[in-house]
């Protein structure tokens, strides 16, 4: 399904985190191997082997990306799950072997930063904990803020627990069901920032969401954030042409059809995962034409410039696009 490099893993050790929430160490196969390295933030996609058929579904990683002995990723099973987390929680097993994709990273930490907050929900969590490693090995001052809706529901509390009492650090948890507690206040936390601080949110679409309009007023090199699902529906009105400038193939994108979708009927596959605008797997370069980005991988300025694309969501506005295939 995906051309970008592949490697095989087997599952070390699964771990309990909350009902919903299962851990999985991963380790190189063969044993000896070193896995490439990663930067705090990055994901890996899994090639998962479903009773439905293959699947590839991503998932952050949460280890210290100074350890190239092993992944570690949290996989929440989700009750609408198309086969990917039902999969993970029911059929695989420590001694499984995986394939999965090297590390992509479109959530990266701004080494720069003074200080660091960190806005994490459920098991948006993940990428944070990366973060929270290597902002440690900076010396970077960070303040976490973690939303559950129950203590029971919080994942990876007791590696939080390490960073009790030390200097530079916050823990903040809200749990937002449980009695006398409220929804986490945003917009206060996007108002009372030490100077020149970044800031990070991974969590579900209404966490998102409030979280974007909290701090439409920051300067958006500041402002980071990861999605784990689309937020507007892609691109299929069609309507417009297609060239690729290596084979000079041209096509039209009709309704009901991504530009992916018709690539993958020419046999023109660009890599791609999750078909969602979320991964930034299927990235194209722009060389003519206004894309119609509904992506939630490209900045406002990377959209602006408009010189790439995701081809699984995205469209034109132009009635013709040329890419760089
Ligand atoms: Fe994930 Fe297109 S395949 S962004």
């Amino acid at each position: 399904m995906t051309q970008t490099p592949t490697l095989q893993v087997r599952i070390r050790s699964i771990t309990f985190e909350t009902d919903s929430i299962l851990g999985f160490e991963l380790v190189p196969l063969p044993p000896a191997q070193q896995l490439p390295a990663f930067t705090a933030g990055a994901h890996i996609d899994l090639h998962l082997d479903t009773a439905g058929g293959p699947l590839v579904r991503s998932y952050s990683l949460l280890n210290n990306p100074a350890e190239t002995h092993r992944y570690c990723i949290g996989v929440h099973r989700d009750p609408n799950s198309r086969g990917g987390s039902r999969h993970m929680h029911e059929a695989l097993r420590p001694g499984s072997v995986l394939t999965i994709g090297e590390p992509r990273n479109n959530f990266p930490l701004d080494e720069s930063a003074p200080f660091n907050v960190f806005i994490a929900g459920g098991i948006g969590i993940t990428p944070v904990l990366g973060m929270i490693e290597r902002s440690q090995a900076l010396g970077t001052p960070w303040r976490l803020h973690y939303a559950a809706r129950t203590r029971q529901h919080a994942a990876f509390l007791g590696r939080l627990s390490r960073y009790q009492g030390c200097a530079g650090t916050e823990v903040l948890l809200n749990f937002d069901q449980e009695p006398g507690s409220r929804m986490l206040d945003l917009e206060r936390i996007a108002s009372e920032l030490p100077d020149g601080a970044h800031l990070y949110c991974c969590g579900p679409l209404p966490m998102l969401e409030a979280y974007e309009r909290a701090t439409a007023h920051l300067p958006p090199e500041r402002v980071h954030r990861e999605y784990f699902a689309a937020k507007e529906a892609a691109a299929t009105a069609g309507g417009f042409t297609v060239t690729l400038s290596r084979s000079g193939k041209t096509f039209d994108v009709p309704a009901g059809k991504s530009i992916l979708d018709c690539l993958i009927d020419l046999h023109v596959e660009p890599p791609f995962s999750c078909r969602e605008g979320v991964c930034g797997t299927c990235e194209v370069r722009v060389l003519e034409g206004v894309p119609d980005h509904r992506d939630l991988v490209l900045t406002d300025a990377e959209r602006a410039a408009g010189d790439r694309m995701m081809v699984c969501c995205s469209g034109a506005k132009s009635p013709r696009l040329v890419l760089d295939l």
